[in-house]
């Protein structure tokens, strides 16, 4: 073992799911499909947002990135926790699995000022029109996207930074599909209560943080639609429950992880397919499929093309 502070554990065991051959095959079938989904809807996105000047606008710059983020999301974790539903030996290797949670909380922090980001792009465009364009200016927009990744790499890093000084010399089980801190820093052989804490703070006072905040907006965006005219309130409200449904689905499981990381039941360690699987093949339908900017762009698009086969 390389010099990782007297660590002997080479390799964790990812207990997973043991159920009869015929339940992993259909899982995996249907996670296969869900990811490809995943890939293909965000990618298209990302590809749309680029190659239609008319979709230049800070909110389907944040939305191209979001979109891209969310493709690494759920890379975190759905193709190993794939791999796996078929493989009799589950383990992931010290460094794999020390690499996994550092993706997993570098894209989540991402995900996270993204999504602030969009909201206030939302405010921005509702709340005050007519100054919308120098709130949103290009150079602002790029900023939030670096402040994401900053923030991605400070929340990773400061919560890494304990956890790679844990000594590792005993168990190795892993009753879950992927690495993360809760269950990881639970098999230190050293008292690893105060990185719980460490983990709790960050993470939890991250996600709750974001959550209300994200929550708080979309009121103020609600009362704000509210006051100046009651005909375009059902429509504000249609378009904000959807994301409102994104925002609950994402930091649900988010909250219940780390705000409370001691598991105790089983059904904790399903709770990421919502975040790696379900809000990122979300985001693209609610953001794209009921949006009429978009799909003006994909006909055009079709459009284009017949054109082009045909000259
Ligand atoms: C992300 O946002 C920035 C800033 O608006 C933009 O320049 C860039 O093209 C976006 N990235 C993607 C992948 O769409």
């Amino acid at each position: 073992m390389d010099g990782l502070n007297g660590s002997v554990v080479s390799e964790f065991v990812l207990l997973g799911l043991s159920g009869s051959w015929e339940t992993r095959v259909i899982l995996t079938l249907t996670f296969s499909l869900l990811y490809l989904g995943i890939i293909l809807g965000n990618l298209f996105i990302v590809f749309l947002v680029i190659a239609d000047s008319h979709l230049h606008s800070p909110m389907y710059f944040l939305l191209a990135n979001l979109s891209f983020n969310d493709v690494w999301v759920s890379s975190t974790t759905v193709p190993k926790m794939i791999f796996d539903l078929l493989s009799e030996h589950k383990v992931i290797s010290f460094q794999g699995c020390m690499i996994q949670i550092c993706f997993i909380h570098m894209m989540g922090g991402v995900e996270m000022v993204l999504l602030i980001a969009m909201a206030f792009d939302r405010y921005a465009a509702i709340c005050k029109p007519l100054h919308y364009l120098n709130i949103m200016s290009p150079k602002r927009c790029i900023l939030l996207v670096v402040i994401g990744w900053v923030t991605g790499v400070i929340h990773t890093m400061s919560q890494f930074s304990f956890v790679m000084n844990l000594p590792f010399c005993g168990p190795n089980t892993i009753d879950s599909f992927y690495c993360d801190f809760p269950r990881v820093i639970q098999l230190a052989c050293s008292d690893a209560e105060k990185f719980e804490f460490v983990v709790a703070a960050n993470s939890g006072f991250m996600s709750m943080g974001t959550f209300f905040l994200l929550l708080l907006s979309y009121v103020f965006i609600l009362v704000t639609v509210w006051k100046r005219s009651s005909g375009d309130l059902s429509k504000a409200l249609v378009t904000l429950s959807a994301h409102i449904t994104v925002v609950v689905l994402f930091f649900t499981p988010c909250m219940f992880l780390y705000v409370w990381p001691f598991p105790t039941s089983s059904i904790d360690k399903y709770l990421f397919i919502a975040d790696f699987a379900i809000t990122p093949a979300l985001n693209p339908v609610i953001y794209t499929l009921r949006n009429k900017d978009i799909k003006i762009s994909i006909q055009r698009l079709n459009k284009q093309g017949h054109y082009n086969r045909f000259c």
